[in-house]
């Protein structure tokens, strides 16, 4: 499976099987969390068989069950979109490694949540992983014209981009975002709501997917 091919396939899971993470699996994720760390200046951590977060061993709290795995958003303040952006393409890799996932901003135990936060940095979100009981089910999506300036003249790549980021991950399915182009350059921006700069960044990874990196530049 390819990260494409990922993006079509995810969807939120909130139910795992009680299985822990292959070893492989998570030796890949550990790899590929410390490279996007490195090369971005992120904090993010991965944590692997702690279930004080989501309440594991208790069946009957919040909207998750079985989730002992999780991946802590962590990095400096004001660095939203790139949290998206980043934790979306750990999400994908994730997808292709076999491992669901849900992001949650909200419905955890934060102050549970076993991560270190260094000065000038915080814990914005966390993304669950497991093995799903199901694959999960395809959201609503808003249109092209709801989100975007494109007509029928658009270019391929616009369109693909497009129906890439209507396939993103965004906070209560809000799709708070707008996308216009000018040539070959893209703008996108974060509509007004909760945690939409976490949603752009999100949606331009996916936009950035769908229409191939070198068809267009971001303003
Ligand atoms: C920034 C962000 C925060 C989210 N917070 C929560 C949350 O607190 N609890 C939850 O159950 N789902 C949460 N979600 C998952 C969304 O509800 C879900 O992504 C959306 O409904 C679209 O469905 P899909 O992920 O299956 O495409 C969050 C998603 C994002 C992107």
């Amino acid at each position: 499976m390819n990260l494409l091919e990922a993006m079509q396939q995810r969807h939120s899971v909130r139910a795992y099987k009680d299985q822990p993470l292959d070893g492989e699996a998570v030796a890949a994720l550990r790899q590929a969390v410390a490279d996007c760390n490195r090369d971005n200046g992120l904090h993010f951590q991965l944590l692997v068989n702690e279930p004080e977060a989501f309440q594991a061993n208790k069946p009957s709290y919040g909207n998750f069950k079985n989730c002992k795995n999780y991946l802590a958003l962590v990095a400096p303040k004001g660095a939203d979109e790139q949290v998206g952006y980043y934790g979306e393409k750990l999400t994908l890799i994730a997808q292709t490694l076999g491992i669901n996932s849900c992001w949650v901003a909200l419905t955890y135990k934060k102050g549970k949540a076993d991560v270190q936060v260094s000065a000038g940095e915080k814990l914005y979100m966390v993304i669950a992983l497991g093995y799903g009981e199901t694959q999960g089910a395809a959201h609503k999506v808003k249109s092209i014209a709801d989100v975007s300036d494109a007509d029928d003249d658009a270019p391929q790549w616009y369109k693909d981009g497009l129906n890439a980021a209507l396939l993103a991950p965004t906070a209560i399915n809000q799709q708070k975002f707008r996308f216009t182009r000018n040539g070959d350059t893209v703008t996108a921006k974060a509509g007004l709501g909760f945690y939409t700069k976490v949603d752009l960044g999100i949606v331009k990874y996916h936009f950035e997917l769908g229409a191939g990196k070198e068809n267009f530049k971001f303003a």
